[in-house]
């Protein structure tokens, strides 16, 4: 079981000029799922803003995942990756990559999304992009693997749980 913050970046979702979508789509992917929503926030796009919810967040210690959605393209106020780099102790960079990989091969404007990946303290913190179509085709690649990496970076699972060929 993990528990699971989201948080939607978005000025406009954040002045009610626009439904957010993508944070209830978020949610609505792990029902049914051994995952626990603590809580759901939507903030504007402002750095200081978002670094210091994310880092909030990560040391209370309540919570396992931080999923965020949207800022992570190239318009001028697109800045999550740099607020999220801010507060990583440490990069989960094959999280990033995979999703833009495989999301290439839905849209090549997955190139354009600079989401990252990273933990600090006991907390992964991840990227999504915005739109609820990248959100979804994104959680589809990560959501496999979300759960060993809560048991991992909890200490729950030792190095060599998988037997290594040749060792024994
Ligand atoms: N990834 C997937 N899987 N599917 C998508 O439709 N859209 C892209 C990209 N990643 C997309 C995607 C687009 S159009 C942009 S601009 C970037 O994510 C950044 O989105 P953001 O600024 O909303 O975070």
């Amino acid at each position: 079981m993990f528990k699971l913050g989201i948080i939607t970046i978005s000025d406009k979702a954040s002045q009610g000029k626009r439904p957010d979508k993508s944070g209830p789509l978020i949610k609505e992917s792990f029902a049914g799922k051994d995952c626990k929503v603590i809580k759901y926030e939507v903030i504007p796009d402002e750095k200081d803003v978002i670094a210091q919810k994310l880092a909030q967040w990560a040391d209370a210690g309540t919570m396992d995942i931080i999923l965020t959605t949207g800022g992570t393209g190239l318009a001028p106020r697109d800045v999550t990756p740099e607020a999220t780099l801010s507060v990583v102790d440490k990069e989960v960079p094959g999280l990033a990559e995979m999703m833009r990989t495989k999301s290439f091969a839905i849209t090549p404007n997955a190139m354009l999304s600079r989401a990252v990946a990273g933990m600090r303290k006991e907390c992964l913190i991840v990227n999504l992009p915005g739109s609820p179509k990248a959100v979804a085709e994104c959680l589809e690649v990560i959501m496999p693997v979300l759960s060993h990496a809560v048991d991992v970076i909890k200490g729950r699972v030792g190095e060599h749980t998988i037997p290594i060929k040749g060792e024994g």
